[in-house]
């Protein structure tokens, strides 16, 4: 049998252009992302994630992590509060400058960014040859606001972060004095976060409420030293997003020509989406903007104290900012793959919702249940373990081959009467092999690395 490549069932160029369709769809099936609130018609800019979905993104999460906090002896974490008190948003600029440039059609009041050529040539195109005219652009603010209290009319108005980083920040003092970090240190944070979004859209990729993944380094203010982190950040971020096993050749880092408020210097990497590249990652030098801000806005000192000049200074901040939904679907899309009428993803072990799938080759024979179980319930001790006793074997693969699962595990009557033997099969390859059923938990941990 031919040994299975990187490539091999990659859609081709003419089928590219409906591959977001086919992940949309596959998605669905298999319960990765379901529309939010889909009984009801849905919302725009919202989605639930399902069974296999939330697997996926734990797993990516997990990875992270492990990556940046478990593994680093320089990063600690915070969970801030989505609601901060509103004068945090009026510090780090974002009530007076987080905003995009928004323009309407005058034709059907349609309203789009003003900075999205393409989405804005699309939406022309549907008008079909009639003469478009657009509105000025306006500065459109992307803050959810909400309210709270329990007394109608003197509700107090609040923002739902538009960012995490602000609670990092409004926090650092807190993690300086409570903990035995010092600068250079970093804080991570995994949380969600909310845009009013002027056009959301790209399935995942654009959404009003969104998951993010940061770190904000907290560094000496210094241009060298800014530099320095900078790039290493950004080397460090690139190399973690090839060790998901994306293909490299679809990623690029790309710097910001129009910097945001608190940026000094900014570059994204961008993965090659069907509709060309884009972001799916930030790394921004911040340096003092943020905690200046709170400093002058709350009048709490953040400096911290040099012990070799005996002088106060305010940290730069590098920060690096990774979307869990844009990283998601970059992963679905990077690992998508087809031949003939079988569809696989060939996610990395690492992230595949379930490591192991386990059938009884029939599902009304109790003995070969019995034996299916006792395997299912010892792997489930270390992995996540998929189980199917339903329609026939092929049925099964292609459900367990979409969403990514990269061993199938199938007890037969030779295992019952044989040498306690079982079928394990590969999703890339479709390779299977008898394996000892002593040996299985040594076979799949040597395949998971
Ligand atoms: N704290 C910096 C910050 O938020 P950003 O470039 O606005 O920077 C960082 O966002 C990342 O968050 C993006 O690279 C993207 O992955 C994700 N993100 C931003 N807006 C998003 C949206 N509307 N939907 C999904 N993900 C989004």
């Amino acid at each position: 049998m031919k040994k299975a490549t990187a490539t091999d069932g990659v859609p081709s160029e003419s089928g590219k252009n409906n591959l977001m369709e086919k992940i949309i769809s596959l998605c669905k099936r298999r319960g990765f992302v379901f529309p939010g609130s889909e009984i009801y018609g849905g919302i725009t800019g919202m989605w639930d994630f399902g069974p296999a979905g939330v697997l996926l993104r734990k797993n990516l999460k997990d990875l992270w992590w492990k990556d940046l906090v478990q593994m680093r002896d320089d990063m600690v974490a915070v969970d801030a509060a989505i609601i901060m008190n509103p004068k945090a948003w009026e510090a780090s600029g974002h009530t007076a400058s987080f905003s995009d440039p928004l323009v309407e059609c005058k034709i059907c009041h349609l309203r789009f960014r003003h900075d999205k050529a393409e989405e804005i040539s699309a939406h022309e195109k549907t008008h079909k040859g009639k003469k478009v005219e657009w509105t000025e652009p306006q500065q459109f603010n992307l803050l959810v606001k909400t309210y709270l209290g329990i007394i109608e009319g003197k509700q107090q108005e609040v923002f739902l972060r538009g960012e995490i980083t602000n609670g990092v920040q409004v926090n650092f003092k807190n993690v300086m004095d409570s903990t035995r970090v010092k600068i250079p240190f970093g804080i991570a944070q995994i949380g969600k976060a909310f845009r009013n979004e002027i056009t959301p859209g790209g399935f995942i990729f654009r959404d009003r409420e969104f998951e993010q993944m940061e770190t904000q380094f907290f560094i000496k203010p210094d241009k060298q030293e800014g530099e320095k982190w900078f790039e290493y950040w950004k080397q460090n971020r690139m190399d973690f997003v090839v060790s998901l096993g994306m293909r490299k050749e679809k990623l690029r880092f790309k710097d910001h020509e129009k910097l945001a408020h608190y940026a000094k210097a900014a570059t994204d990497i961008e993965y090659e989406f069907p509709w060309g590249f884009d972001e799916i990652m930030g790394i921004h030098n911040r340096a003092d903007w943020d905690l200046s801000r709170h400093q002058e806005y709350s009048g709490k000192k953040m400096g911290v104290l040099d012990s070799e000049t005996n002088e106060i200074f305010i940290p730069w901040d590098i920060e690096t900012s990774a979307g869990v939904d844009r990283q998601m679907l970059a992963l679905l899309l990077d690992a998508y793959r087809e031949e003939g009428e079988r569809i696989w993803l060939s996610l990395s072990p690492k992230l595949a919702p379930y490591k192991v799938a386990v059938f009884p080759l029939l599902g009304n024979k109790p003995e070969l249940i019995d034996k299916a179980k006792a395997i299912y319930n010892d792997l489930k001790q270390d992995y996540m373990v998929a189980w199917d006793d339903r329609g026939n074997i092929g049925k099964r693969y292609a459900a367990q081959d979409e969403i990514g699962t990269p061993f199938c595990i199938t007890v037969d009557f030779e295992t019952l009467e044989k040498d306690d033997s079982v079928t394990v099969r590969d999703r890339d390859s479709m390779k299977q092999e008898r394996v000892k059923v002593s040996k299985l938990k040594e076979y799949i941990k040597e395949r998971l690395q």
